[in-house]
């Protein structure tokens, strides 16, 4: 809507506009738009009021009901019921589908996401991975875009020659089976902490891990029952935050690729020397990237360039983003770098989505003394305040489990989501669980709210709108730029324009129904349960581009 305005002042007006031209006045009493005239009056020769009055006289489009020169400003008034009566058929008829596009013209876009290691707890890092991508991957898809989610799991390199070893001198099948991740990283710590005494250890580590590559069976084996367990808890967390992908290959899977890479590295001239390692010379800014240590073994970098090469032939894809911590920037600088350097120009379409941490009273959010926070624990805990809640303020609710776990993983997933990605965040479950605040269950309950209406409501008659008070159109405003805002929302890869977005929508909505009497007014009932329906179809949609259910009633 702002650019048609935009193009019909353009008509009126002697000067080249930019879109920040147009304002969007806090005041109703302002209009809907305004174009303040100062910064012409100095090439037009003529008062900003002047030229205000003559753009105001002139201007003209369907949706602009008058426009008036105030101090300098034109205000602009739309034409609030033919809009209201537009948009409200548009989101009816298209339903969940209003907001999608086809700009992606199903261009794969492969998207790495998750990618814990095995036999290592979950951490809060993998956790706004799994949330954030996961999200981008929605949003992707509503812009026509095919996305393809890779769970990248880490599941090779050196340390697994070390959980060998230490399984077998210190390790059992029940406290494994019973609980893997905990008793694998006891294993580890407690290699590292022996090895210290008794050097020795780190040999048999290594021997270890060579066995384990060269295909030794029994070596293979345990590392297979390792990430069978693994893979089993990670499953939980996903099957709560309703997440799923597309592949699984992780380094592992990348072992046996790796010699062609390093041959074509080597056939480029690019591998150079260095302390008896192999690697490539990123210039002076950035350090080298390295691709075999001195005693043959390949890297972390080793296997993301091969994954890399792979994804673009496996996938084709027009883009290729890894969502991983802000930590680990300079690696991908430098993945990149090198396939540049071998003649990919396509690893310009590579791109890292970093993000920043999760804090709790200010410092990173990892370990607990000694303890290990799993992430099932917050999960789980929030999902059982969220039960207390409604056991609390709605007793005789139905399906209160499935409802706590929406509410629950949805405060979570929201509190993330809401801030840029790059901020860190602080993680409080008590202030993420309110219903009042920006937070998920706010979003929610409005949404409940809306439902709970409409099942009082019952079916609505065609839908006439004779006029659209200050509340309603607040409202309907926000409900016309909902595809405005997917659309901002892929290009910066960022979903906290969607979590804004719902909160704007649920407030205008809020503050709307709080002033209207909708059900004992009797008046323009149609049209206003049109404009309720409308609110829960786009709250559930953006609830839905962020990964949260939306329980219609709680
Ligand atoms: N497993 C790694 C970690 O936990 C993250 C992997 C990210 N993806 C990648 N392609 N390197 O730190």
């Amino acid at each position: 809507m702002k650019n048609g305005i935009l193009q019909a002042l353009q008509a009126a007006s002697p000067i080249q506009l930019e879109a920040h031209t147009l304002e969007r006045p806090v005041y109703a009493h302002l209009g809907d738009f305004a174009m303040p005239c100062f910064q012409f009056a100095k090439i037009l020769r003529k008062s900003p009021a002047i030229i205000a009055e003559d753009i105001a006289a002139s201007v003209a489009h369907p949706s602009i009901l008058k426009a008036e020169a105030v101090n300098g400003y034109v205000n602009i008034f739309l034409n609030r019921t033919a809009i209201s009566s537009d948009i409200l058929r548009t989101i009816i008829e298209q339903g969940n589908s209003y907001g999608s596009s086809n700009e992606g013209n199903d261009g794969v876009v492969t998207i790495d996401l998750s990618s814990p290691n095995i036999a290592k707890p979950f951490s809060m890092g993998h956790l706004r991975s799994t949330v954030i991508g996961n999200s981008i991957a929605l949003l992707l898809e509503k812009s026509g875009f095919k996305p393809v989610k890779i769970n990248y799991i880490g599941d090779w390199g050196t340390q697994f020659g070390k959980l060998l070893t230490a399984y077998r001198l210190w390790g059992n099948e029940q406290d494994v089976r019973h609980a893997p991740i905990e008793t694998l990283l006891k294993l580890y710590i407690r290699f590292h902490d022996e090895a210290e005494q008794d050097p020795s250890l780190n040999d048999k580590g290594r021997a270890a891990f060579k066995a384990l590559e060269d295909g030794d069976a029994d070596a293979l084996n345990l590392w297979t029952w390792f990430k069978t367990e693994s893979l089993k808890e990670f499953q939980r967390i996903y099957d709560l935050l309703g997440v799923e992908f597309d592949s699984y290959n992780g380094e592992a899977y990348y072992n046996d690729k790796m010699m062609p890479i390093v041959q074509e590295l080597m056939d480029k001239g690019l591998l150079e020397e260095s302390d008896g390692a192999q690697v490539v010379d990123l210039g002076e800014n950035i350090p080298p990237c390295l691709i075999r240590k001195s005693d043959g073994a390949t890297l972390y970098a080793t296997r993301d360039l091969t994954a890399a090469l792979d994804r673009k032939n496996t996938y084709d894809f027009v883009k290729s983003i890894y969502v991983v911590g802000n930590e680990q920037s300079l690696h991908f600088t430098q993945v990149k770098q090198v396939l540049r350097k071998m003649g990919h120009t396509w690893s310009d379409d590579m791109q890292h989505v970093p993000f920043g941490l999760i804090l709790q009273g200010g410092k990173k959010m990892s370990t607990r003394k000694g303890k290990i926070v799993l992430l099932e624990q917050v999960l789980t805990e929030a999902i059982e305040l969220a039960q207390r809640n409604i056991a609390e303020k709605n007793p005789t609710l139905a399906n209160q489990k499935e409802v706590a776990e929406a509410v629950g993983v949805g405060a979570i997933l929201f509190s993330d989501l809401k801030q840029h990605r790059k901020h860190d965040i602080e993680f409080n479950l008590e202030t993420m669980l309110q219903v009042e605040g920006e937070t998920g269950p706010y979003i929610q309950y409005t949404n409940a709210r809306a439902h709970s209406v409409l099942r009082k409501s019952g079916s609505i008659g065609p839908i006439e709108i004779d006029e659209v008070n200050d509340y309603e159109w607040e409202t309907i405003k926000l409900l016309e730029q909902f595809p405005n805002a997917v659309k901002r929302a892929t290009d910066d890869l960022d979903p906290s324009i969607i979590a804004k977005y719902a909160i704007d929508l649920a407030q205008a909505f809020n503050s709307f129904y709080g002033n209207i009497k909708v059900l004992t007014d009797h008046v323009n009932l149609p049209y206003r349960v049109a404009l309720i329906q409308s609110v829960s179809i786009v709250l559930t949609e953006s609830m839905r581009l962020l990964g949260m259910k939306a329980p219609k009633e709680m």
